[in-house]
């Protein structure tokens, strides 16, 4: 039984752009699947330690709009290993008090995954333990035209009033609505940049970039981001001396 490290202060969210899958493959001269089902172990190991430590939002960039260009034949993998990931963690989950949730075009999956996310969905809502955020289908830009979309629409009919709209509102048309910003964004494989996730919420996050591939980036490698992260001083706009 390994012990639960006290982290002191503890992100309330955070969020987790997962790449390297392909290079973790490619290193080991095996198809991109193998690293994404490698990956897939990783997200195992990072949802129960980050329930453990007392992380109450995770959410987790598995596939962006812009994945559906990839070849047909690893989208297909990579919806099957949703799936079945899903379908053997559902018990888990509920066990642990983990309440599912998706971010993006969730009408985009196959019926199949669309079908298996749901059932986990609502056989979590009443989960009131960490809440798990899968990005699928997801793309910041996008999500931000639904959302002023949908609030061009209220003030269209006359719902609405243009001097009410604030950053509370806009936030609450976003897919995490009624959620905390992350306060810690993680990006695994060497990149530095946000590829289109979360733009809004991110605004004051604090950045941590590893060259670790995912599927390398277990406990041990998650529980340093965050002893990273209490390290930080965040100033919200702040002098040093006023935090
Ligand atoms: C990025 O690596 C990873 C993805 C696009 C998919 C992420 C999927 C998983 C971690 C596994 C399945 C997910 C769940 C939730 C069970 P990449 O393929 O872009 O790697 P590369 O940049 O090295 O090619």
């Amino acid at each position: 039984m390994t012990s639960v490290p006290v982290i002191q202060p503890l992100p309330v969210h955070v969020a987790i752009i997962m790449d390297g899958n392909g290079r973790w493959a490619k290193e080991r001269h095996q198809p991109r699947l193998f690293g994404h089902k490698a990956g897939a172990e990783s997200v195992r190991e990072v949802v129960e330690t980050a329930r453990e430590v007392g992380i109450r939002h995770l959410t987790l960039y598995a596939f962006s709009t812009e994945n559906w260009q990839r070849p047909g034949l690893e989208v297909k993998g990579l919806m099957a290993l949703l799936k079945s990931y899903l379908k053997s963690e559902l018990a888990t989950m509920k066990k642990n008090g983990i309440r599912l949730g998706c971010f993006g075009q969730k009408e985009r999956l196959p019926d199949d995954v669309q079908a298996t996310l749901d059932h986990c969905i609502a056989e979590t809502v009443d989960s009131t333990g960490m809440r798990l955020n899968l990005s699928l289908s997801y793309g910041s830009r996008a999500e931000m035209l639904g959302a002023m979309q949908e609030i061009g629409r209220k003030c269209a009919t006359g719902q609405l009033r243009p001097e009410a709209i604030d950053e509370q509102l806009f936030s609450e048309h976003l897919y995490s609505a009624g959620q905390p910003d992350p306060d810690l964004l993680i990006r695994t494989s060497g990149e530095q940049r946000l590829s289109n996730f979360l733009l809004w919420q991110l605004s004051y996050a604090e950045l941590y970039f590893t060259e670790t591939r995912w599927p390398d980036f277990r406990r041990e490698q998650f529980l340093e981001a965050l002893q990273v992260f209490v390290s930080r001083q965040r100033r919200f706009g702040k002098t040093g001396e006023q935090v």
